[in-house]
């Protein structure tokens, strides 16, 4: 590798929005320590077999491969391996044509296997070929090392993710997120380092898949855009590594791998005492200082070219040993190794954790057990146990120690016996729902009725989002008492609410805008209750009027979290089909499956403007029309002002192109502060967008009325009814589906 300042810049920068948390201390402690019998120069059965030369064409490559891909076959048959084999001629062979041959080792969710372009991939790489002169060059730290480093990576996640997919179990048919190692034959030179005389492996591999085409409809276009991140390892055997960011575009992944570096240090978990303290030493550059688009040339850049985003691990000064007869096992220093092993490991159980079905979908943390716990140990999860306990003959037997969330106090204890049935609030196509009275103790309940097909029984996911909400207490959320089961029904109990925000507006808004202190103080609450979710790893993603319920004492709580997807609509699980349209993010509405909690952000802005106003934002009727209309108000936005926007699907060249319009000459109604807190939550780019937490300390809430306050405010206003609330004023009708 050399370096280069060939590419600008703008091609690493694509954007990857997820939900970040870290790895629990407990599971970082219990990662199994690199071994020094894996090690050993001499005797290291995951190393030794490699520090020979492994030119291509010669035994010796066909050595390394042979000890490569025996590992996998031998130790992980999970993994699928297969090849991508070329020829080329070199300067240094003439017409003579080398073999290269790139290995690509695969291991992915059930349910994406044999389903093309299906599952992402987090893809580490490094290359196994050595350089033909001098005579003799082993490349110990150049590409030894990092080959090791990756089988051992492999070994140790290997646990972990098939625990973890088998808890993401209901994922099936939706999309997924793997794990790829690509070893790559043919990076080093023969003669002189140009751009045919290098990288013989990775051009090869990029461009086949570049050509590849996977069916139509595939999540993924082709098998380059399966790659969720490309990080590099190279250079990585020698003591004192100073490894920089490279990219802007990947840099907080960089920061994310650091922060790993970090912990495992400060537990006392790596071995090496590097001088400048870290491998990874380079989190705090800024964004300015990324000028200039230098990097080293290496076996990413045919990927780079293609849009993949690339973590790349080379230290820079280069170890003094490159490319000289001294790369070899003498000069390398096993307890650095070790720890690029552990730092690799660590980073990508995080990676796999973050992007399971359990983290994005709903929130694992809260499912099983506590709030910013890891879940990479998920236990026999408790809604294959209320699954089961609701149908017996069809579901596997249950397991007994995860009874917690599970029918004992569902089936068992209350019945619905024990609730008086009042009148009906609403009724929609899945559910009825009914005002309620628990019969001992008086205490008002809303009753939630879900007609149960009988021919498919209950929804798992449907027993999934049961269980989280009974888990998320909180003042802002909507409490879920209780879940009955009944042969052909499943009765939800929940705190009884007098009404949602949309009837309210509707009803008791100047045309059904609200007041500023009403507002104010439905915000807080609001972004309270999404704070609190966020911070337990639960996207709402369907936030809007109609699902934030309302009570006579002025407060506002979240409701229908996912009820209505695991009813209703089948969802794709990494669908973007997700939240109503008018309240829908634009990354969202473009196809990005990588969306996070800034979702429910956007939805929190549009209905802040629509409290003012009284009508909604950006009324969209179409996924089309509901981007334009967001568009002719935030701006259009360019590749300029959203770096990766070309890539999302629903990209179009033939967008108008709109100015932005000052927020404040649509919603004049809205005081300056207001109108600078709005403008943070509707970012068209998501990673700009303000989170919950920062919003609630955001200066508008500084005159903030007490929920006090707050009631004299409505009542004053909406002629409270004396016992029930206002819901009294509303008339009842259908699609009461707050709950
Ligand atoms: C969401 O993704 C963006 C990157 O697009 C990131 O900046 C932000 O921190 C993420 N939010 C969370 C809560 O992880
Ligand atoms: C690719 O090359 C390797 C190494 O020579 C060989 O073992 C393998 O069978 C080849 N695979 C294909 C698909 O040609
Ligand atoms: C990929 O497609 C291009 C353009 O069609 C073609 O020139 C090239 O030979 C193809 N490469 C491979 C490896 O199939």
């Amino acid at each position: 590798m050399r370096p280069t300042f060939l590419l600008p810049p703008l091609l690493a920068l694509l954007p990857l929005a997820q939900t970040y948390t870290p790895l629990s201390t407990s599971l970082l402690k219990s990662l199994p320590a690199p071994a020094d019998s894996d090690y050993d120069p001499e005797t290291g059965t995951l190393l030794s077999p490699l520090l020979i030369p492994r030119v291509p064409g010669t035994p010796g490559q066909e050595a390394a491969q042979a000890h490569l891909v025996s590992f996998f076959r031998t130790h992980l048959p999970q993994w699928e391996v297969s090849w991508q084999n070329s020829t080329d001629t070199t300067p240094a062979t003439g017409d003579r044509r080398l073999p290269f041959a790139n290995i690509v080792l695969r291991r992915e969710p059930p349910w994406t296997k044999g389903r093309p372009g299906a599952a992402g991939f987090l893809t580490l790489v490094a290359h196994y070929d050595s350089k033909i002169e001098p005579e003799g060059f082993v490349g110990a730290t150049d590409s030894a090392a990092p080959c090791a480093v990756l089988m051992d990576v492999a070994r140790q996640v290997e646990g972990f993710l098939g625990r973890m997919w088998a808890a993401d179990g209901e994922g099936k048919g939706g999309g997924g997120e793997g794990v790829q190692i690509l070893l790559l034959d043919g990076e080093e030179a023969f003669v002189r380092w140009t751009e045919t005389d290098s990288l013989y492996g990775s051009r090869a591999l990029a461009e086949e898949w570049e050509n590849t085409t996977h069916p139509a409809r595939s999540t993924f276009k082709n098998p380059l855009q399966q790659i969720s991140l490309f990080v590099l390892l190279d250079l990585l055997g020698a003591p004192n590594p100073e490894v920089p960011s490279y990219f802007q575009g990947t840099h907080w992944a960089y920061k994310r791998m650091a922060a790993v570096e970090g912990r495992l240090r400060q537990l006392g978990l790596l071995e090496s005492k590097p001088t400048g303290n870290q491998f990874l030493h380079d989190s705090g550059k800024m964004a300015t200082q990324f000028s200039g688009g230098g990097f080293v040339g290496d076996d990413h850049v045919p990927f780079m070219m293609r849009g993949a985003p690339v973590l790349h691990l080379i230290p820079s000064p280069f170890p003094h040993v490159w490319h000289t007869m001294e790369d070899d096992g003498d000069h390398l220093d096993v307890p650095t190794i070790k720890d690029w092993a552990r730092i690799v490991t660590a980073f990508t159980l995080e990676w796999m954790d973050r992007n399971s079905l359990h983290n994005i979908v709903t929130a694992g943390s809260v499912l099983f057990g506590l709030p910013h716990s890891t879940s990479l140990r998920p236990p026999p999860i408790a809604r294959f146990a209320v699954v089961g306990g609701l149908h017996p003959a069809t579901r596997p037997p249950l397991q007994p120690t995860s009874a917690r969330l599970a029918i004992g106090d569902m089936d068992g204890k209350r019945h619905a016996a024990s609730f008086q049935q009042l009148e009906k609030l609403g009724e929609g196509t899945y559910a009825t729902v009914f005002k309620g009275r628990n019969r001992q103790t008086g205490e008002l309940v809303a009753l939630k009725e879900i007609h149960l097909d009988s021919e498919e029984g209950t929804p798992s996911t449907a027993i999934r989002e049961i269980s989280l909400m009974k888990e998320l207490k909180h003042e802002n959320i909507v409490a879920l008492h209780d879940v009955i089961h009944t042969e052909n029904k499943l009765m939800l109990v929940f705190e009884y609410m007098d009404g949602d925000l949309k009837k309210y507006m509707d009803t008791q808004g100047e045309r059904g805008a609200l007041k500023p202190p009403v507002i104010k103080s439905f915000m807080y609450q609001l972004l309270k209750g999404i704070d609190f979710c966020h911070k337990n790893r639960v996207l709402h993603r369907d936030l809007k009027p109609q699902n934030l319920l309302i009570n006579g004492k002025g407060q506002l709580k979240l409701g229908d979290f996912g009820l209505a997807r695991a009813f209703g609509i089948p969802v794709n699980t990494f669908s973007n089909e997700v939240v109503t349209l008018w309240y829908r993010a634009p990354d969202v509405l473009l196809g990005s499956r990588t969306y996070n909690t800034s979702i429910d952000i956007w939805s929190a802005g549009c209905i802040m403007a629509e409290m003012f106003s009284g009508r909604p934002l950006f009324p969209g009727t179409t996924n089309e029309d509901q981007i334009i209309r967001i568009f002719r108000i935030m701006g259009t936005p360019t590749e300029r002002t959203w770096p990766g926007l070309s890539q999302f699907p629903e990209y179009k060249t033939t967008w108008q192109m709109y100015a932005t319009q000052p927020l404040n000459s649509i919603l004049p109604q809205i005081d300056p502060v207001g109108i600078d807190l709005l403008q943070r939550m509707l970012h068209v780019r998501p990673e700009l967008r303000v989170s919950a937490a920062e919003a609630l300390v955001h200066p508008w809430f500084n005159d903030l009325i007490g929920p006090k306050q707050h009631q004299q405010h409505l009542h004053t206003q909406q002629m409270m009814h004396p016992h029930g609330g206002y819901q009294q004023t509303v008339p009842s009708q259908s699609n009461y589906g707050g709950y």
